[in-house]
Protein backbone atom coordinates (compact mmCIF):
# COMPACT_ATOMS: atom_id res chain seq x y z
CA UNK A 1 0.00 0.00 0.00
CA UNK A 2 1.70 3.51 -1.51
CA UNK A 3 4.90 4.44 -0.25
CA UNK A 4 4.44 5.38 3.07
CA UNK A 5 5.01 3.33 6.59
CA UNK A 6 2.23 2.67 8.95
CA UNK A 7 3.04 1.78 12.46
CA UNK A 8 0.13 0.97 15.07
CA UNK A 9 1.00 0.59 18.50
CA UNK A 10 -1.15 -0.93 21.03
CA UNK A 11 -1.76 -2.18 24.42
CA UNK A 12 -3.63 -1.91 27.63
CA UNK A 13 -4.77 2.02 28.90
CA UNK A 14 -1.48 3.33 30.54
CA UNK A 15 0.46 1.37 28.44
CA UNK A 16 3.07 4.68 27.73
CA UNK A 17 1.54 4.13 24.10
CA UNK A 18 1.31 8.14 23.85
CA UNK A 19 4.31 9.17 25.15
CA UNK A 20 6.37 6.67 23.13
CA UNK A 21 4.55 7.56 20.20
CA UNK A 22 5.18 11.44 20.95
CA UNK A 23 8.77 10.77 21.43
CA UNK A 24 9.33 8.41 18.45
CA UNK A 25 7.67 11.16 16.31
CA UNK A 26 10.08 13.92 17.27
CA UNK A 27 12.41 11.21 16.94
CA UNK A 28 12.02 10.39 13.05
CA UNK A 29 11.65 14.02 12.83
CA UNK A 30 14.56 15.23 13.97
CA UNK A 31 15.79 12.35 11.30
CA UNK A 32 14.07 14.30 8.35
CA UNK A 33 11.24 12.15 8.18
CA UNK A 34 7.99 12.91 7.26
CA UNK A 35 5.33 11.93 9.65
CA UNK A 36 2.64 11.76 10.98
CA UNK A 37 0.40 10.64 14.31
CA UNK A 38 -2.97 10.08 14.72
CA UNK A 39 -5.26 7.77 16.79
CA UNK A 40 -8.34 5.54 17.38
CA UNK A 41 -11.09 6.16 17.84
CA UNK A 42 -11.75 9.96 16.96
CA UNK A 43 -10.23 11.29 13.70
CA UNK A 44 -12.18 14.27 12.28
CA UNK A 45 -15.24 15.58 13.29
CA UNK A 46 -17.04 12.47 12.45
CA UNK A 47 -14.80 10.28 14.25
CA UNK A 48 -14.80 12.20 17.51
CA UNK A 49 -18.49 11.97 17.21
CA UNK A 50 -18.76 8.22 17.18
CA UNK A 51 -15.53 8.51 20.40
CA UNK A 52 -17.96 10.51 22.46
CA UNK A 53 -20.88 7.20 21.68
CA UNK A 54 -18.49 4.68 22.39
CA UNK A 55 -16.82 6.49 26.04
CA UNK A 56 -19.67 8.09 27.27
CA UNK A 57 -19.78 6.05 30.51
CA UNK A 58 -24.16 7.56 30.68
CA UNK A 59 -24.77 4.55 27.77
CA UNK A 60 -23.29 1.76 30.38
CA UNK A 61 -23.12 -1.28 29.18
CA UNK A 62 -23.62 -1.42 25.22
CA UNK A 63 -24.48 -4.48 22.93
CA UNK A 64 -20.70 -5.53 21.87
CA UNK A 65 -21.72 -6.00 18.29
CA UNK A 66 -22.85 -2.02 18.31
CA UNK A 67 -19.15 -1.11 20.11
CA UNK A 68 -17.47 -3.25 17.59
CA UNK A 69 -19.46 -1.34 14.33
CA UNK A 70 -18.58 1.93 15.85
CA UNK A 71 -15.13 1.05 16.27
CA UNK A 72 -14.85 -0.48 12.58
CA UNK A 73 -16.88 3.02 11.61
CA UNK A 74 -14.33 5.23 13.25
CA UNK A 75 -11.48 3.11 11.26
CA UNK A 76 -13.32 3.00 7.57
CA UNK A 77 -13.80 6.77 8.02
CA UNK A 78 -10.05 6.91 9.10
CA UNK A 79 -8.50 4.89 6.76
CA UNK A 80 -10.54 6.06 3.46
CA UNK A 81 -9.92 10.04 4.98
CA UNK A 82 -6.22 10.06 5.88
CA UNK A 83 -4.31 7.00 6.77
CA UNK A 84 -4.73 5.59 2.75
CA UNK A 85 -3.77 9.03 0.92
CA UNK A 86 -1.31 10.09 3.54
CA UNK A 87 0.45 6.30 3.14
CA UNK A 88 0.29 7.56 -0.58
CA UNK A 89 1.81 10.79 -0.22
CA UNK A 90 5.11 8.63 1.43
CA UNK A 91 4.48 9.35 4.98
CA UNK A 92 5.24 7.72 8.15
CA UNK A 93 2.52 7.20 10.09
CA UNK A 94 1.87 6.56 13.84
CA UNK A 95 -1.17 5.09 14.90
CA UNK A 96 -2.12 4.87 18.54
CA UNK A 97 -4.76 1.88 18.32
CA UNK A 98 -6.28 0.00 15.06
CA UNK A 99 -7.26 -2.93 14.25
CA UNK A 100 -5.86 -5.01 16.96
CA UNK A 101 -7.84 -3.01 19.57
CA UNK A 102 -10.83 -4.33 18.28
CA UNK A 103 -9.77 -7.97 18.23
CA UNK A 104 -8.30 -7.73 21.87
CA UNK A 105 -10.86 -5.72 23.49
CA UNK A 106 -14.13 -6.83 21.19
CA UNK A 107 -12.90 -10.23 20.36
CA UNK A 108 -10.64 -11.45 23.41
CA UNK A 109 -12.40 -9.02 26.08
CA UNK A 110 -16.16 -8.98 24.97
CA UNK A 111 -15.91 -12.39 23.86
CA UNK A 112 -17.16 -11.59 20.00
CA UNK A 113 -16.32 -14.57 17.36
CA UNK A 114 -12.68 -13.57 16.29
CA UNK A 115 -13.06 -14.24 12.03
CA UNK A 116 -16.69 -12.19 12.26
CA UNK A 117 -14.35 -9.27 13.71
CA UNK A 118 -11.96 -10.02 11.03
CA UNK A 119 -14.63 -10.14 8.27
CA UNK A 120 -15.60 -6.74 9.68
CA UNK A 121 -12.13 -5.31 9.96
CA UNK A 122 -11.19 -6.57 6.53
CA UNK A 123 -14.43 -4.19 4.90
CA UNK A 124 -14.03 -1.48 6.87
CA UNK A 125 -10.03 -1.02 6.04
CA UNK A 126 -9.76 -2.39 2.73
CA UNK A 127 -6.16 -2.99 1.63
CA UNK A 128 -4.41 -0.96 4.54
CA UNK A 129 -2.24 -3.01 6.76
CA UNK A 130 0.10 -2.08 9.50
CA UNK A 131 3.59 -2.59 8.42
CA UNK A 132 4.71 -3.03 12.21
CA UNK A 133 2.42 -3.29 15.32
CA UNK A 134 4.50 -2.20 18.49
CA UNK A 135 2.53 -3.96 21.50
CA UNK A 136 3.60 -1.97 24.93
CA UNK A 137 3.41 -4.30 27.26
CA UNK A 138 1.99 -3.98 30.58
CA UNK A 139 0.58 -6.00 33.67
CA UNK A 140 -2.59 -5.09 33.89
CA UNK A 141 -2.05 -4.30 37.82
CA UNK A 142 0.26 -1.58 36.15
CA UNK A 143 -2.37 0.03 33.68
CA UNK A 144 -5.34 0.62 36.63
CA UNK A 145 -2.45 2.40 38.72
CA UNK A 146 -1.63 4.29 35.45
CA UNK A 147 -5.23 5.64 34.73
CA UNK A 148 -5.71 8.79 36.50
CA UNK A 149 -8.81 11.00 36.48
CA UNK A 150 -12.69 10.22 35.73
CA UNK A 151 -12.69 6.92 33.69
CA UNK A 152 -14.39 6.38 30.47
CA UNK A 153 -16.90 3.31 30.17
CA UNK A 154 -14.47 0.95 28.45
CA UNK A 155 -12.03 1.73 31.41
CA UNK A 156 -14.80 0.95 33.81
CA UNK A 157 -14.61 -2.73 33.07
CA UNK A 158 -13.36 -4.99 35.77
CA UNK A 159 -9.99 -6.86 36.24
CA UNK A 160 -10.76 -9.88 34.74
CA UNK A 161 -12.17 -8.16 31.07
CA UNK A 162 -8.41 -6.81 31.15
CA UNK A 163 -6.87 -9.86 31.50
CA UNK A 164 -8.36 -11.13 28.62
CA UNK A 165 -7.83 -8.52 26.50
CA UNK A 166 -4.06 -8.43 27.65
CA UNK A 167 -4.31 -12.95 27.06
CA UNK A 168 -5.59 -11.45 23.45
CA UNK A 169 -2.72 -9.15 22.73
CA UNK A 170 -0.29 -11.71 23.66
CA UNK A 171 -2.39 -14.50 20.70
CA UNK A 172 -2.27 -11.69 18.13
CA UNK A 173 1.09 -11.08 18.78
CA UNK A 174 2.40 -14.83 18.96
CA UNK A 175 0.36 -15.97 15.89
CA UNK A 176 1.93 -12.40 13.72
CA UNK A 177 5.91 -12.31 15.26
CA UNK A 178 6.56 -10.54 11.77
CA UNK A 179 4.40 -7.85 12.27
CA UNK A 180 4.02 -7.88 16.30
CA UNK A 181 6.97 -6.31 18.22
CA UNK A 182 6.39 -7.14 22.16
CA UNK A 183 8.02 -4.55 24.37
CA UNK A 184 8.11 -4.22 28.12
CA UNK A 185 6.90 -1.21 28.74
CA UNK A 186 6.90 -1.48 32.72
CA UNK A 187 10.71 -0.38 33.08
CA UNK A 188 12.03 3.03 32.43
CA UNK A 189 11.53 5.72 29.68
CA UNK A 190 14.55 6.01 28.02
CA UNK A 191 15.16 2.30 28.26
CA UNK A 192 11.63 1.58 26.76
CA UNK A 193 11.79 4.05 24.00
CA UNK A 194 15.28 2.90 22.97
CA UNK A 195 13.59 -0.89 22.15
CA UNK A 196 10.82 0.81 20.24
CA UNK A 197 13.50 2.83 18.28
CA UNK A 198 15.32 -0.50 17.56
CA UNK A 199 12.09 -2.08 16.76
CA UNK A 200 11.83 0.04 13.60
CA UNK A 201 15.16 0.64 12.54
CA UNK A 202 15.00 -2.35 9.64
CA UNK A 203 11.81 -0.35 8.38
CA UNK A 204 14.01 2.58 7.65
CA UNK A 205 16.55 1.28 5.93
CA UNK A 206 17.06 2.51 2.46
P1 LIG B 1 -7.85 5.38 24.06
O1 LIG B 1 -8.12 5.66 25.52
O2 LIG B 1 -6.58 4.63 23.82
O3 LIG B 1 -8.02 6.58 23.22
O4 LIG B 1 -8.99 4.33 23.57
C1 LIG B 1 -10.28 4.43 24.02
C2 LIG B 1 -10.78 3.11 24.52
O5 LIG B 1 -11.37 2.37 23.45
C3 LIG B 1 -9.73 2.20 25.14
O6 LIG B 1 -10.22 1.78 26.41
C4 LIG B 1 -9.64 1.01 24.23
C5 LIG B 1 -10.97 1.01 23.52
N1 LIG B 1 -10.96 0.48 22.16
C6 LIG B 1 -11.67 -0.69 21.87
O7 LIG B 1 -12.27 -1.27 22.75
N2 LIG B 1 -11.69 -1.14 20.58
C7 LIG B 1 -11.07 -0.49 19.55
O8 LIG B 1 -11.13 -0.93 18.39
C8 LIG B 1 -10.32 0.72 19.87
C9 LIG B 1 -9.64 1.48 18.77
C10 LIG B 1 -10.29 1.17 21.17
Amino acid sequence: MGKGLLITFEGLDGCGKSLMMRKLGKWLRTRGCSVETTCEPGWGEMGQSIRKLLLNSAFGSVDERTEALLYAADRANHCAAFIRPQLEAGKIILCDRFFDSTLAYQGFGRGLDLDSLLALQNFAIGSVRPDLTIFLRVPVEVSFSRIRGKKDRLEQEDKEFFERVLAGYDKLAAREPNRFRVIDSGGPIDQVFSTVVKAILPLLKG
